[in-house]
């Protein structure tokens, strides 16, 4: 197996998978600011089982996006194994990723995502199925955990064998298993997306399991924030970063810039002052790179797509509120360049 986790030097940061965010261009924007690791968005196996071609669209890729590793969600083991062997077989990515973390409605009310970390042997099934039929290295993404007094009103209480789990438990009953990492989304199924995040159990996780990748995960946004995360608890492998890297696709290399020497993080930070955010004119150039590149994979379609990034890129700079209106407005990628000129 070519283990790709374990070639790259600490800390390792990875873009972590978001429905609808990471694309292919942001993919490349973010790696080509620091991340070492991308994923695609959640793709579903059973759309894969039944109906490829529209997955295997959205989880395509660009060789300047590797490593990149594909993201499977769903909650029956023989669709996990075949879509691990079209994956494996017709995408070609460096690793393939197990959705156990997701708490959305749609995706939880069928028994996938985090409502399958309370179901053990069937999260054991799964794991085999996707370890059994590829030579990739094989990842999951749990929750800090699931509990009880969720089950009760939620969608989870449909469950048949619904209750407590944590994410200690999860990982103790699975960590036989071939996987190479696991990245774990510090905050509960409660917790949603902006509870505490639970560094602690993070940590005592990669004690159960010295020998895989961990990487930690929930509200990391700036490079104070990961570095006193990364010198707190110096045994994770790395971080995963979402939400903070919306707009700030340069999060990742600011973050190694402020480690000063990737793979020393268990010393005080050489560099004292946080780096400062790139001027406006950097910016700029990211955003019209990042128009580019979603134009070029998405043709117009991607416009309509890349306004989001467009409003997140001009946040808190002066006059963002007339230039948003403009870059909303926006219908190609000249129209782009014209409005920030
Ligand atoms: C819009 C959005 C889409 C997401 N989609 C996925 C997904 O497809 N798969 C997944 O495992 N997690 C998904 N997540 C969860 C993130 O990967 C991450 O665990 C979570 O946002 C916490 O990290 P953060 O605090 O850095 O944002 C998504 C999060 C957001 C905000």
């Amino acid at each position: 197996m070519n283990n790709f986790w374990s070639k790259i030097p600490r800390p390792i940061l990875a873009l972590a998978p978001m429905a609808g965010i990471t694309d292919s261009a942001f993919r490349q924007i973010c790696r080509k600011h620091g991340a070492d690791v991308t994923y695609s968005e959640m793709a579903s196996v059973s759309a894969l089982f039944y109906k490829p071609a529209k997955t295997l669209e959205l989880v395509r890729f660009n060789k300047k996006e590797r490593p990149y590793v594909v993201q499977l969600f769903g909650n029956k083991p023989e669709h996990f194994a075949v879509a691990t062997k079209i994956i494996t077989e017709k995408v070609k990515p460096d690793g393939i990723d197990i959705n156990f973390g997701c708490p959305a409605k749609k995706v939880f009310k069928h028994g996938s995502g985090c409502a399958l970390m309370p179901q053990i042997e069937l999260a054991r099934e799964i794991i085999s199925a996707v370890c059994d039929n590829t030579k990739l290295p094989v990842s999951i993404k749990i929750r800090a955990g699931v509990s009880e007094s969720s089950a009760l009103g939620s969608p989870r209480a449909e469950l048949s064998d619904a209750r407590n789990i944590s994410a200690l438990e999860f990982i103790e009953k699975t960590k036989d298993l071939p996987y190479s990492a696991v990245m774990v989304h510090g905050r509960t199924y409660e917790g949603g997306f902006s509870g505490n995040v639970d560094w602690e159990i993070i940590s005592q996780i990669k004690k159960i399991i010295p020998e895989k990748i961990v990487l930690g995960n929930g509200g990391i946004t700036t490079p104070e924030g990961a570095l006193e995360i990364l010198q707190k608890y110096p045994n994770i492998d790395g971080l995963g970063i979402a939400r903070g890297a919306w707009g700030k696709p340069y999060l990742f290399e600011q973050i190694k810039k402020y480690a000063h020497t990737v793979g020393a993080v268990h010393e005080p930070p050489l560099q004292k002052q946080p780096p400062l955010p790139p001027d406006f004119s950097k910016i700029k150039k990211i955003m019209i790179d990042h128009a580019e590149l979603i134009f070029k994979d998405k043709k117009s379609f991607g416009l309509f797509e890349i306004r989001k990034h467009l409003v997140w890129y001009i946040k808190g700079f002066p006059g963002a509120a007339e230039l948003r209106q403009k870059l909303v407005r926006a219908e190609s990628v000249e129209e782009i360049k014209e409005i920030l000129k």
